[in-house]
């Protein structure tokens, strides 16, 4: 066995999807919904029924402004652990708002939103820093920090979650080895190609193995072939069974990954196929 393989299913054990309570029967409170999202508790509802929920919208509608026709009106989906799904949409269809929701970057105008076992309507707006460590983010323009190498980026995601030192230097090389950038570890952003940057922000979302990835257009600012690098790696983080949810505006990628696509036009879901093909 290679070291990449030994290494891996170590450290990517905690990322197996939890069952967690089903939405569908009695959505908890916080307190137990925060339990349940963490593995800890047993992952049979009060009916004995082992979920297959991990993201749950129940007629969802953001209206950012009373103008305007709303960002998302009424979108009602729900997603399994370890599936992987693509958003497209044109612009402006309300992709970046319905992962913006689902962050709590965004707060709803109406609708219920269930996400590994936590009820939105019960989250209090100081455990969102707890939930967020639950979802990795990634971005077209990377937000890596420019004055911090890349050990220092994906260590920084750590720091502030209060690791040790000792945790730290252990966990952020095989992360950095998960995503294939062995040797670059003390190189700044500014001395890498888009698509190692790009690969920086996956590290530094994943590195807290979150059940959830969400990836809004992180190939947006890549060439083909690095955009393609890009997306495999998302297929590799997902078989280690984080959920993964990406869009991207690429044809390409969409038609030959086979996977399921959600299409969104003016903020309805105008189709959703198990193994989709891209139509705006
Ligand atoms: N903070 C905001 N305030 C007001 N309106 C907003 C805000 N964010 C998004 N919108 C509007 O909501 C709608 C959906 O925007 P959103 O960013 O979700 O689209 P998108 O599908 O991600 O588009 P793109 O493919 O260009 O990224 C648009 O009409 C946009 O102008
Ligand atoms: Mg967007």
């Amino acid at each position: 066995m290679d070291r990449q393989s030994r290494v891996l299913p170590q450290l990517w054990l905690l990322l197996r999807p939890q069952v967690v309570p089903s939405p569908r029967f009695e959505p908890r409170s916080f307190g137990g919904g925060l339990i349940t999202f963490l593995g800890l508790c047993d992952p049979r509802d009060a009916h004995g029924i082992i979920s297959q929920v991990m993201i749950l919208l129940d007629r969802v509608t953001k209206v950012y402004s009373k103008d305007a026709e709303p960002a998302l009106n009424r979108i009602s989906l729900h997603i399994e652990p370890k599936e992987f799904v693509i958003l497209v949409g044109t612009s402006g269809a309300g992709k970046s708002t319905l992962l913006k929701i689902l962050t709590r970057e965004e707060k709803p105008t109406s609708g219920k939103i269930v996400v590994g076992g936590i009820d939105y309507d019960t989250l209090k707006d100081r455990h969102i820093p707890l939930l967020r460590r639950k979802i990795g983010v990634v971005f077209q323009d990377f937000k890596l920090l420019p004055q911090r190498t890349v050990f220092e980026n994906v260590a920084f995601a750590l720091e502030i979650a209060g690791m040790t030192n000792r945790e730290i230097r252990s966990t952020v090389p095989k992360v950095i080895e998960l995503v294939g950038l062995t040797g670059k570890e003390n190189k700044f952003p500014h001395q890498l190609s888009g698509g190692e940057r790009q690969r920086v922000a996956i590290a530094r979302a994943v590195v807290r193995q979150p059940k959830i990835l969400i990836a809004d257009e992180p190939t947006g600012n890549l060439d083909p072939k690095h955009s393609w690098d890009i997306v495999r790696l998302l297929e590799k983080i997902n078989r280690y069974g984080t959920t993964v949810l990406l869009t991207t505006h690429n044809a390409d990628i969409v038609n030959r990954l086979k996977r399921r696509v959600i299409t969104i036009d003016h903020g309805k879901i105008t189709s959703d196929q198990a193994q989709g093909s891209y139509r705006q």
